[in-house]
C-alpha cells in the first residue's frame, strides 16, 4: 500500500517493538466477558505491531488484524511466527476497509482517531454489520481537554475526539465499561499526560 500518512510506518522499522510486548489490560478484560475458542473471531484494528492480536491468538481466538502500516505488519506476522500462533493479518485503512468476515469480537486501541469525521458514522455501521449478535466491541480514543496539551509525539492525521463521542455512536448497546481517565504517558521519550474514552459493549 506504501504511504507518508502516518509516522508509525517510520517508528516500526526498527526490530525492536515500538509498544513493548506486554498485552494491554484490555484483552483480558475481554477474555473474561467472551472466553476464547477457536470458534471465536477476532478483528484488531489498528494492530500495530501486534502485541495484543498476537496474545489474543495464543489464547485460542481466531484473529484478524490490520494497520495501515506494512513494517507494523511484518512484525505482527513475525511475532506470530515467533510464538507459533496463527493469525490473519493484512495491510489496510481504518477508513476504507471492507470485510465479508462477521466477528465476535472488534478491539482497537489507540487508533479511531485516525478515522476521518465524514467516515465516523459509516464506520460504526459496518462495525455493527459485520458484529454477530452479542458481539462484544472495544473502542477508546485520545479526547480533547483544554488543560491537557496536544501530546509531542502527535501524527499527522490523528484528531481529537469530544468527551463522550464515542459512546453515542452505542446509544442501543449494553454497557459493560464505560470510561474516561487521564493519564501520564511516556511514549515517545517525553512525559505528557492523555484523556481517554473507553467502551466495551454488546450488541443486543
Ligand atoms: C497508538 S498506535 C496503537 C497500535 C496498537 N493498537 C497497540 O496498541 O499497540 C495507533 C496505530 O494506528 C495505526 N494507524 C494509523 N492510521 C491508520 C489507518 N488509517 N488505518 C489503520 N491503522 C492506522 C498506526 O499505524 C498505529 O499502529
Amino acid at each position: 500500500m506504501g504511504n507518508i500518512r502516518t509516522n508509525y510506518e517510520k517508528w516500526y522499522e526498527s526490530d525492536d517493538y515500538y509498544w513493548g510486548l506486554e498485552p494491554a489490560h484490555f484483552c483480558d478484560e475481554l477474555i473474561a466477558l467472551c472466553p476464547p475458542g477457536a470458534e471465536i473471531k477476532v478483528l484488531d484494528i489498528g494492530c500495530g505491531e501486534g502485541k495484543d492480536a498476537v496474545y489474543m491468538a495464543s489464547k485460542g481466538y481466531t484473529v484478524t488484524a490490520f494497520d495501515v502500516t506494512e513494517n507494523g505488519i511484518r512484525k505482527t506476522l513475525r511475532l506470530a511466527e515467533n510464538r507459533k500462533v496463527p493469525i490473519h493479518a493484512y495491510v489496510d485503512d481504518i477508513n476504507t476497509f471492507k470485510t465479508d468476515d462477521q466477528f465476535d469480537i472488534i478491539y482497537s486501541t489507540g487508533t479511531i482517531q485516525y478515522l476521518f469525521d465524514e467516515n465516523k458514522k459509516g464506520f460504526f455501521e459496518k462495525i455493527e454489520k459485520i458484529l454477530r449478535p452479542h458481539g462484544f466491541v472495544f473502542f477508546n480514543v485520545f479526547v480533547e481537554k483544554p488543560f491537557l496539551e496536544l501530546p509531542p509525539d502527535w501524527d499527522m492525521e490523528e484528531k481529537m475526539w469530544q468527551s463522550g463521542e464515542l459512546f453515542s455512536y452505542f446509544p442501543n448497546w449494553k454497557y459493560h465499561k464505560i470510561d474516561e481517565v487521564i493519564f501520564e504517558d511516556h511514549s515517545g521519550g517525553i512525559p505528557h499526560f492523555h484523556c481517554m474514552d473507553t467502551i466495551i459493549c454488546e450488541k443486543m
